[in-house]
């Protein structure tokens, strides 16, 4: 068992329930942080159970932020947790959160799960994720149900925005100019990684060109 999850099912005290399958996901790009006292903002806080999660894993100093529109969240300022009460999806409350932190090395979307939340959320966020930082968006499955504003191959939706995203981590290489440039996402997005019901961000910037690099031309 992954040390994450045991953490998640031996020493939390509050509700929180998470798909298997993601507490590997996690451990591959949320362990690098442990020890270094990172910035974190969670949307969707729930009972709790999960900024506990990350405290025990990530160490009594790093900063962890929840936010709700729930004001019962604010409970867990108790326990040291930073509880911002407001809606993702609106840009000024985001701010609200920016102004304080300036920038976080980890943001974890799992609050309302819509389509238009989750863009407006990435939007106003994912520029303040610091360089090497980590943007990770849960139960993104709910983006092909009508309900949270979803729908397979529906244009509007966040997957199919990630799904574009692809082609910018690539457009550097563009030898269409005219309808295929890059952009800040192609300056800004390292590595993208698509997981059933999860998609990470890796930030990192990047210029073009790069060099390619070569070995052994005359070798036999
Ligand atoms: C799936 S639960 C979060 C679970 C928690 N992250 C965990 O793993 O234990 C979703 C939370 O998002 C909150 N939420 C719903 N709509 C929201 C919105 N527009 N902005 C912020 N939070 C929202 C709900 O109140 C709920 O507490």
């Amino acid at each position: 068992m992954s040390e994450l999850r045991k953490i998640f099912e031996e020493s939390i005290t509050r509700e929180s329930m998470k798909w298997e399958n993601y507490f590997e996901i996690y451990e591959r790009h949320i362990r690098r942080f442990v020890g270094s006292n990172p910035t974190v903002l969670e949307i969707g806080v729930y009972a709790g159970g999960s900024l506990q999660m990350w405290r025990r894993y990530l160490g009594d100093d790093a900063i962890i932020v929840g936010m709700d529109t729930d004001p019962r969240c604010a409970e867990m300022r108790s326990e040291g947790f930073d509880i911002f009460i407001g809606e993702q999806g609106n840009k000024d409350h985001l701010q609200q959160i920016i102004d304080r932190y300036g920038s976080f090395d980890i943001v974890i979307d799992d609050g309302s799960h819509k389509t238009s939340d989750l863009k407006a959320s990435f939007e106003k966020l994912f520029p303040h994720v610091t360089e090497n930082g980590v943007y990770l968006v849960e139960d993104i499955h709910t983006n092909y149900w009508a309900k949270h504003e979803g729908g397979y191959k529906n244009p509007g939706t966040f997957i199919e925005m990630m799904k574009s995203t692809v082609d910018h981590l690539n457009a550097f290489h563009s030898r269409d100019p005219n309808s295929f440039r890059p952009n800040f996402l192609t300056h800004t997005v390292n590595g993208l990684h698509f997981y059933d019901s999860v998609v990470v961000l890796e930030k990192r910037t990047r210029e073009a060109p790069f060099q390619q690099v070569t070995v052994n031309t005359q070798k036999e």
